[in-house]
């Protein structure tokens, strides 16, 4: 037996970093995974990489922030497994501009994906799980939710609005046994963020010296987090997100 043995996980914005590595991580367990990314050639390579080795794994395309792509995601759960156990809402984008800077529309596009389409998708996946008194949200939020930096304005706000609202669901859904938790994941060496190092454009060096563990993490330790916050061993967590970020939240000196 594996942990996650029959359940069903959809996980949004999937077809590469944090996404795909908990996917994958799911997957080893004995879910079944449905890959949900904007592009969806790359969502349909990692669902048919995952199917190469024995796997369960659909994929699907389309933004989250459009309500008929969602409904035609949902739409094809319960077609084809006959609904959802587990949501990962991961997609997320971000806008580096200061304040003054950012214009509303830019702003507004960083809360439809990060805020709005989160808080889309996770009624719809509640409104199942509270009929069937089960099922688990995971909400990927991040530091710059706890704590806040210039130049991104935007992301900042609306991952800490994110951690909110996970706490406001697991109140509404904690009485029908549904858990809703989020992770904080600090500075995780995904393709991108190597990308955006190697382009000089983010100082590894001071990253490592701001984390006390005094390096990056890796999107395994976040899907680690996210396997266990989904396991049955936290059958009691609700309301919580776990920072995963090698101790950068709790440094608070110089
Ligand atoms: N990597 C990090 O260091 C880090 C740190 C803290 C938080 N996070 C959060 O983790 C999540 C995943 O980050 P990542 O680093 O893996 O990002 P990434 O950019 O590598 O991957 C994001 C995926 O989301 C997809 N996507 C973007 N917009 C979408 C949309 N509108 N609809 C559907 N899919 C969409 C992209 O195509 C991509 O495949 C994000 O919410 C991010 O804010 C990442």
């Amino acid at each position: 037996m594996t942990m996650l043995d029959g359940q069903r996980a959809l996980v949004t914005g999937a077809a590469r970093g944090l996404g795909l590595a908990m996917s994958e991580r799911f997957a080893a367990e004995g879910a079944r995974v449905l890959i949900q990314d904007l592009d969806l050639a790359e969502a349909e390579k990692s669902a048919a990489a995952l199917r190469a080795k024995g796997r369960d794994a659909l994929a699907m395309g389309g933004s989250v922030t459009s309500e008929s792509d969602m409904r035609a995601c949902f739409a094809r759960l319960d077609r084809e497994w006959g609904g959802l156990d587990i949501l990962v809402n991961n997609a997320g984008v971000s806008a580096n501009k200061s304040a003054l800077d950012l214009p509303l529309v830019d702003w507004s596009r960083v809360m439809d994906v990060n805020l709005n389409a989160p808080f889309m998708w996770a009624k719809e996946a509640g409104k199942r799980f509270v009929a069937q008194k089960s099922g688990n949200l995971v909400n990927i939020c991040s530091i710059w939710g706890i704590d806040a930096a210039p130049d991104r304005i935007a992301y900042c706000v609306s991952k800490a609005a994110l951690i909110q609202m996970t706490k406001c669901l697991a109140n509404e859904w904690a009485g029908s046994n549904v858990r809703v938790n989020g992770i904080a994941p600090g500075y995780t060496e995904t393709k991108m963020l190597r990308e955006v190092i190697d382009a000089g454009r983010v100082d590894v060096q001071s990253l490592h010296r701001r984390t006390p563990m005094g390096r990056l993490g890796t999107p395994e330790e976040i899907a680690d987090m996210a396997l266990y916050i989904v396991s049955p061993g936290a059958s009691f967590l609700t309301g919580q997100v776990i920072a995963v970020d090698g101790g950068w939240t709790a440094y608070g000196f110089y």
